[in-house]
């Protein structure tokens, strides 16, 4: 069990309450030190890390190849803007287009930026065509996650986020996830893209059924949509394929977002686009100042080439079906799991009726055992462990998750 906090921490915890603004409810540890799958806090206590920051560090802590990319560009330039090209973002796009169906990246600092490249460029695209404004309407799915800003809350569809917030901008509609008979009424001629997770993350870690984003690319097609794949969370290889829609066979996405472990743990997003779009934002259309900044991108590169190149995706696959056992054996022999979900090492355990609620309280026991693991709403713990984990990390951490889920009986 960790160790009751000291003064020292006790106050600076107290000095973070008085001067954020109290949009966080941050657990009462200051996180240190981390290496590998391991972080440790200002009082000593060692935790396993299963959550990377929410999909975020998937290299784990101080990766060597990560640390040296940091090291020589932070040396070089750590800025440039985009008025001028630098060498770590041009290789960085080199890399992303020579690696996936893009044809074109554009570079910013997060999920929510992205997503809201994402639709501005649909919107622009329908408007090159001569689509009245009126019928630029973007397709999104009931517990979805895409952001915080005006346009990406606003395509979240959970009312949750909105309230207070109104006047939301117009042009949104939602419709229930996995349901291919409201796609009849939802996804209609006003649509000019469909916005979608190929696994929901926030939403409770539901993947889209077998055969769903295919429908969408199918119905897509025959209205003249774009169809937009948000891989912030569930991307970079965290379902054992570079991409989470890689597992529906044959499906090409017009854009593709990424964020998160994108950075290697540094803030970093970036919009992907297909040849359908590639040339639709033109000179002044969209910018962003950091934006292809060469510190982030120099480590992103470094990340990419150990998650896509370098065998590790079998071994999520491997771990990821280890995880998944272990949970399932939990469910099993202690009464708080109802079912396992996800793919990969992205997997959501929803809780059953009695524990619902509660995520978040068996969130934070996890901790005082010594195992960071996330929530992805009241009922639903969410497993994103680093890719690289080795064996005996994954399986002391599942043990001291099935410790604290014990002492709860
Ligand atoms: C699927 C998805 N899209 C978008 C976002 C927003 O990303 P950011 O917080 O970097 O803006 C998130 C963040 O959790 C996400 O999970």
């Amino acid at each position: 069990m960790t160790t009751p906090l000291s003064p020292a921490s006790e106050s600076l915890i107290a000095t973070g309450r008085r001067c954020y603004v109290p949009n966080y409810q941050p657990r009462e540890v200051i996180l240190e030190r981390g290496q590998g799958s391991r972080i440790w806090d200002a009082d000593g206590n060692e935790y396993i890390d299963l959550g990377c920051g929410i999909s975020v560090n998937s290299l784990g802590h101080q990766h060597p190849a990560l640390v040296a990319a940091l090291r020589e560009q932070s040396g070089k330039l750590w800025h440039t803007s985009n008025i001028y090209f630098n060498e770590p973002a041009v290789r960085l796009a080199e890399t992303l287009v020579d690696s996936t169906f893009a044809q074109r990246v554009y570079f910013c600092n997060s999920g929510a930026e992205a997503n809201e490249a994402a639709i501005k460029l649909a919107r622009k695209f329908a408007s090159a065509r001569g689509v009245p404004a009126e019928k630029r309407t973007i397709l999104t799915f009931t517990g979805s996650f895409h952001g915080r800003t005006m346009a990406t809350v606003t395509a979240t569809a959970q009312p949750k986020y909105h309230s207070g917030f109104e006047p939301l901008p117009p042009g949104f509609r939602y419709c229930p996830f996995n349901d291919l008979d409201a796609l009849d009424e939802h996804l209609t001629s006003d649509t000019c893209a469909v916005l979608v997770e190929p696994i929901q993350g926030e939403g409770g870690v539901m993947p889209a059924a077998d055969g769903f984003l295919a429908e969408l690319r199918r119905r897509c097609d025959a209205l003249g949509a774009l169809l937009i794949l948000d891989e912030i969370q569930c991307g970079m290889g965290r379902t054992g394929k570079l991409f989470a829609y890689e597992w529906e066979k044959h499906l090409v996405p017009d854009i593709v977002t990424m964020a998160k472990a994108l950075g290697g743990g540094l803030p970093l997003g970036a919009t992907l686009v297909g040849e359908k779009a590639a040339d639709t934002m033109q000179f002044g259309s969209h910018g962003s100042t950091f934006g292809g900044n060469p510190v982030m991108c120099a480590v992103a590169r470094a990340a990419f080439h150990e998650i896509n190149d370098s065998g590790l995706l079998d071994d999520v696959i491997r771990q990821g079906n280890t995880l998944q056992a272990r949970l399932e054996r939990t469910a099993t022999e202690i009464g708080v799991i109802e079912r396992v979900r996800g793919r990969g090492l992205m997997l959501g355990a929803t809780l059953l009726p009695n524990w619902r609620g509660k995520a978040g309280d068996i969130v934070e026991r996890c901790r005082h055992h010594g195992v960071l693991i996330l929530q992805a709403g009241p009922d639903v713990l969410r497993f994103l462990p680093p890719l690289n984990i080795n064996d005996q990390d994954l399986q002391h951490g599942l043990d001291r998750v099935e410790q604290a889920l014990r002492e709860l009986m």
